[in-house]
């Protein structure tokens, strides 16, 4: 079995956990590959809506293994409480959820670090989540972080005392001198319960199911426009969130990959600091943000808003090699008489180009719109494709003609019921 993989395109929140929940009965396994507490994915079904930040997001569904990979940073205060709040739906999490040894563990003082760092940048600053995110993915490049697995070992609390030692002198540099004690006691208490799960070699469980013709998923977090190489650097998360970070995230080679599912929102949006060419200043992106109830799900922080960016779409479909697209939030744009969608960008020196280039942070590019004419009507009672509009079906086949991949499923609403597929092309459970 080849593994899938399923990620955003965009700046994320493009909906991603919404349709892994959606597609995960089709999968024996979910799997996390990177990223960590910055993400913050929603399900709504039942009546019920949940953000999960770590937890993979086929959790709520029967007889699925959900894996943290060793991709991932993983804050085990935030574990502890995002497990507690699983509690009252009965789940059997010891049997349904494991982590890798290798997974890197975020510290107190990895988000302090990250505050200080961002405190230092002034009005440059990245916009982080503040989840000691970057700092973590710092020490492990720089050979200095403890995983999962440590928390088992003798050795553990020395380790912890010795990587402290080193960030205490550090956030010292930033004049910061941060009483420790409750942090660290809620810490311990956290790793504590976190020795209660099925700590694992992920990569031997997620190869050993693809060898018995298991079907797995691999769910993205953040967007590829934020990731550490591809995106607008220096404004971006500190991990690959393409599918080149499914093969180190999970330990997959790259010849296991099956299908590769984009999601992206029918506009755009960014939460933080970095270029956004398509950003709307005016009421037309109020009013996204309105309707799109675009308001952060791990901050609260507002997303900014703006028309659809084709060259950045077509950028994130190369980098991933996406096989299917999937429009969330197709019903945003329901209010909307007219849409308009950036088919290249002009540059300061006046050449009109339709790709992303190295300068995107230094330069102002002006989109280049075309107008095309909106549904401008409910979807409530749309159930298939055959039903849509025609302005939208003419979207679809307009992003369909100019990016060259099938958008084969869309989404016109944040329950679980409001998905409509075109065409399932993905595997069948075992
Ligand atoms: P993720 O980080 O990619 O999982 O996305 P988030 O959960 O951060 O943000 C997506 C938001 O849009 C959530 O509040 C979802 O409930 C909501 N959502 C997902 N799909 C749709 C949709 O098709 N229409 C609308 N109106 N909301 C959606
Ligand atoms: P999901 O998985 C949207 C953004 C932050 C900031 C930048 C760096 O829910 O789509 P970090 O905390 O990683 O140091 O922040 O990346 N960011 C996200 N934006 N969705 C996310 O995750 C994000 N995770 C990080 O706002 O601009
Ligand atoms: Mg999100």
């Amino acid at each position: 079995m080849k593994l899938d993989i399923l990620l955003g395109l965009q700046w994320g929140d493009e909906g991603k956990g919404k349709v892994v929940d959606y597609l995960a009965p089709k999968y024996n396994v979910v799997a996390r590959f990177q990223g960590g507490p910055n993400a913050g994915h929603t399900l709504e079904f039942d009546g019920i809506k949940h953000v999960l930040h770590q937890i993979p997001s086929g959790i709520f569904r029967n007889d699925i293994l959900n894996i943290i990979g060793n991709g991932v940073v993983l804050d085990p205060v935030i574990f502890k409480k995002e497990i507690d709040a699983l509690a009252k739906f009965n789940l059997d999490l010891n049997k349904n959820l494991v982590i890798s040894k290798k997974t890197q563990l975020i510290l107190p003082t990895h988000r302090l670090l990250d505050a200080a760092y961002e405190k230092s940048k002034g009005n440059k600053k990245i916009g982080s989540t503040l989840k000691g995110i970057g700092p973590t993915y710092q020490d492990k490049i720089a050979r200095m972080g403890l995983r999962v697995g440590d928390v088992l070992q003798p050795s553990f609390k020395d380790k912890y005392n010795k990587l402290v030692e080193k960030h205490i002198q550090i956030l010292g540099f930033y004049n910061e001198h941060p009483d420790l004690t409750e942090l660290e006691k809620e810490f311990f208490n956290s790793i504590e319960f976190l020795k209660t799960f099925k700590l694992v070699e992920s990569e031997y469980l997620v190869n050993d199911s693809l060898n018995k013709g298991n079907t797995v998923l691999a769910e993205g977090a953040q967007g590829s426009l934020l990731d550490v190489d591809f995106g607008s650097y220096p404004f971006v998360t500190s991990s690959n969130t393409t599918s080149a970070g499914v093969c180190s995230g999970l330990g997959v080679a790259p010849n296991k990959i099956g299908e590769v599912f984009g999601i992206f929102k029918a506009y755009c949006t960014r939460v933080g600091s970095g270029p956004f060419p398509t950003e709307l200043f005016d009421e037309e992106g109020k009013t996204m943000q309105k309707v799109g109830n675009e308001f952060g799900a791990t901050t609260g922080r507002p997303r900014r808003c703006g028309w659809l960016d084709l060259p950045a779409l077509k950028y994130a479909i190369m980098i991933n090699g996406v096989t299917q697209l999937y429009m969330m939030k197709a019903d945003v744009l329901n209010v909307f008489e007219n849409l308009k969608v950036c088919e290249a960008y002009k540059r300061e020196n006046g050449d009109i180009i339709d790709i992303m280039p190295y300068e995107i942070v230094d330069e102002k590019l002006e989109p280049v719109y075309t107008e095309v004419k909106g549904w401008n009507c409910d979807l409530e009672e749309v159930s298939s494709f055959d039903e849509f509009p025609k302005e939208l079906v003419d979207y679809v086949k307009f992003i369909e003609d100019r990016v060259g991949v099938p958008v084969n499923l869309v989404s016109i609403g944040p329950d679980r019921t409001q998905t409509i597929i075109k065409e399932a092309v993905v595997a069948q459970k075992n």
